[in-house]
């Protein structure tokens, strides 16, 4: 296939270049009928591409034409046997993976540690999650893999599973065993769904983890638009092997999309994967260098620690995307959140995320290195300003995102009868809702799970630090939503 063409870029282009009269949806009508300061400012340009799913331009809910054309060249370049293009981001993608796989009462193997769209769609879908425990750093005081032995365990104890859900590589950049995963979930007859959030390069070099194609996964949610230069909100669905049924998910993204897709989001996707396929190993190169480089600057900087692939111990710890640099600061005795801002108050710098104990940098292309000088520099800045008070590598109090259990389906506890209680007196309770730091959007605790004196004590450590702690109704978190006493559905 000719990963140099770029269909549905190259079929928006034709149509704007003829100018049609446009009596159709969206009424700025190439931006003439927009607020001026907007227009000049995003320019006529991209506001002649923001067009609606009329004939010519092929529709994403059925796509037969250039739409189709752009997908088919995704799935070559990504190695997948069919890709569908999301425009809501890969949380939509996700739900589609959960919910073509699982229906009511089906078991479906989820770490603990997954994004709260999982979640969503197993509470839609009425299916029975059971949690797998993800390696945790204690160094770090983050979530990792999972190991083997844990898959495998897993498997044994429920084979009625349907699917298995793995995050390849984490937010963090590490991945677990995931071709190895895939055997033991196959041995099995269980799907395997990648969460590929922060993996869309992976495929496209050899120093990175391996993709969830690659790897022999069924299903990947892969954010483009994270790590792969497309637009926010643009990201794809890569389908491969006989397990799951393309045509099928293909319905269930459907049923789950606005029917006013963007086009300028799928414009983007198409000329990312036309970059990434011709051009993504020399990009990635340079993204690899500057962040390799700048770690090993900033762990010279006293009080500062990066996660490398010195490590990675375990079969959950398998392979490192060194592009993520994130940096432990708790020997500094500040929390990452202290951190991330003071680099954007006095140095102008933004983060990914923070959370207790780092910041989390992302490293690409884009990326030149008079840029990490400057953060090399800030933080060189930032821990001369404090004493160092801890070794990194002390593991006394480091809080890790608590366990705890589930003791109602999560649909059963969001859909039951409920009371508000004031977050001191929940402890013991069944939650109804979820409560998460974004970003990662990790639930730490989901519909259904038991609230404990752990759990709360880590949600209020994190809204000390200011951290941005969100999910329930009383945005506030004075209150929790749970179950009510005696409710059994
Ligand atoms: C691990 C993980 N999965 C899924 C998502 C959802 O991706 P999106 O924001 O594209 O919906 C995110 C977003 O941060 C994420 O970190």
């Amino acid at each position: 296939m000719n990963q140099d063409a770029t269909p549905l870029f190259d079929m928006l282009l034709r149509h704007a270049d003829r100018e049609p009269i446009q009596f159709h949806i969206p009424a700025h009508k190439r931006g003439r009928g927009m607020d001026t300061r907007f227009r000049t400012f995003i320019g006529d340009n991209a506001l002649s591409l923001d067009l609606v799913n009329i004939a010519p331009l092929d529709d994403l809910h059925h796509p037969t034409g250039a739409i189709k054309h752009a997908e088919e060249l995704a799935a070559h370049a990504f190695g997948a046997d069919v890709t569908l293009f999301s425009v809501q981001g890969t949380s939509t993608a996700i739900m589609t993976m959960v919910l073509a796989t699982v229906g009511p009462d089906d078991v479906i193997l989820v770490p603990r540690n997954v994004h709260k769209s999982v979640m969503t769609a197993i509470i839609l879908a009425g299916a029975r999650p059971v949690f797998l425990n993800p390696e945790l750093d204690s160094a770090f005081g983050i979530a990792h893999g999972l190991s083997l032995e844990t898959v495998s365990s897993a498997l044994s104890q429920h084979p009625e599973a349907k699917a298995l859900v793995v995050i390849n590589p984490t937010y963090f950049g590490v991945s677990a065993d995931l071709a190895g995963i895939v055997e033991l979930a196959h041995n099995h007859g269980v799907a395997v769904l990648v969460d590929e959030a922060h993996g869309v390069h992976t495929a496209f070099h050899e120093a990175l983890p391996l993709s969830a194609m690659q790897a022999g996964a069924d299903m990947a949610a892969t954010s483009v638009h994270k790590l792969g230069g497309s637009m926010t909100g643009s990201s794809i669905l890569n389908i491969q092997g006989g397990i799951v049924d393309a045509r099928h998910a293909q319905v269930v993204l459907s049923m789950l999309t606005t029917t006013s897709t963007s086009y300028l989001l799928l414009a983007s996707l198409d000329v990312a994967r036309r970059e990434l396929a011709l051009s993504g190993h020399e990009h990635l190169e340079k993204a690899i260098t500057l962040a390799n480089r700048a770690r090993q600057e900033i762990n010279c900087i006293p009080g500062l620690s990066c996660l490398g692939p010195e490590h990675l111990h375990s079969t959950a710890t398998f392979a490192f995307d060194p592009t993520k640099l994130t940096v432990s600061v708790k020997s500094l005795g500040l929390t990452g959140y202290d951190v991330e801002r003071m680099l954007r108050e006095e140095h102008n710098i933004e983060v990914e995320l923070s959370d207790l104990y780092n910041i989390l940098c992302i490293v690409s292309w884009g990326d030149e290195w008079w840029q990490l000088e400057k953060l090399v520099h800030a933080l060189s800045e930032v821990a001369k300003s404090c004493v160092v008070v801890s070794h990194h590598t002390d593991e006394k109090n480091v809080q890790l995102p608590p366990k705890t259990e589930l003791l109602m389906a999560p649909r059963d506890a969001f859909y039951a009868r409920t009371e508000v209680v004031p977050i001191a007196e929940s402890v013991g309770r069944i939650i109804a809702e979820m409560i998460m730091v974004y970003p990662p959007g990790i639930p730490i605790l989901m519909p259904g799970e038991k609230i404990t004196a752990e759990s709360i004590d880590y949600i209020e450590t994190n809204l000390r630090a200011g951290l941005p702690v969100q999910g329930p109704d009383d945005a506030e978190i004075r209150f929790l939503k749970v179950v009510r006493e005696g409710y059994c559905g």
